[in-house]
């Protein structure tokens, strides 16, 4: 079914590292393609561990030598979110699972994909650099650049 607008919510563990960046440079691409209007993006963690704070700086430092500014404050998924976003894009399979797991006590409309679904280089997880150095960000933001330029390609073609 053909949309005038398509809602996506970017979810990982913290809300603090991949989440923030795939939220970022989805809404960049969105910028440069010209269809803000057409989106709204916002992300959120399934844990609370990091809920008020802003996003990691490594995030922060890897895409703004990119060109892309990673903003935010860390927020814990909520059970109306399976009910307000059209696309619940999760990290890796850990998410996958949390997500399901409120979905089947709180229900909900979201569809729920693995953000690599989309990623031409191959799927699996967007690994969780939390515990690495600034190397594991950039293999990140690469990983989470080309799966976002491909999804958003994929949702314009259901826009009316
Ligand atoms: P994120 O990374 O899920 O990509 O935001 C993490 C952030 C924090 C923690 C784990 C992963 N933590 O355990 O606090």
């Amino acid at each position: 079914m053909a949309r005038s607008q398509i809602s996506v919510l970017f979810v990982c563990l913290g809300n603090i590292c991949r989440s923030p960046l795939a939220e970022s440079v989805f809404r960049h691409l969105v910028r440069e393609a010209g269809v803000e209007d057409r989106f709204v993006i916002d992300s959120a963690g399934t844990s609370d561990y990091h809920a008020g704070d802003p996003p990691d700086s490594r995030s922060v430092a890897t895409a703004r030598a990119r060109g892309v500014e990673v903003t935010g404050t860390s927020r814990q998924l909520r059970p109306e979110d399976l009910r307000t976003f059209d696309y619940v894009i999760v990290m890796d399979g850990s998410n996958l699972a949390e997500v399901r797991r409120l979905h089947e006590r709180t229900g909900g409309y979201s569809r729920v994909h693995l953000l690599r679904e989309w990623d031409p280089e191959g799927g699996g997880d967007v690994p969780d650099p939390y515990y690495g150095g600034a190397r594991g960000f950039d293999d990140v933001h690469d990983i989470v650049e080309r799966s976002a330029r491909a999804l958003l390609e994929d949702l314009l073609t259901s826009l009316d």
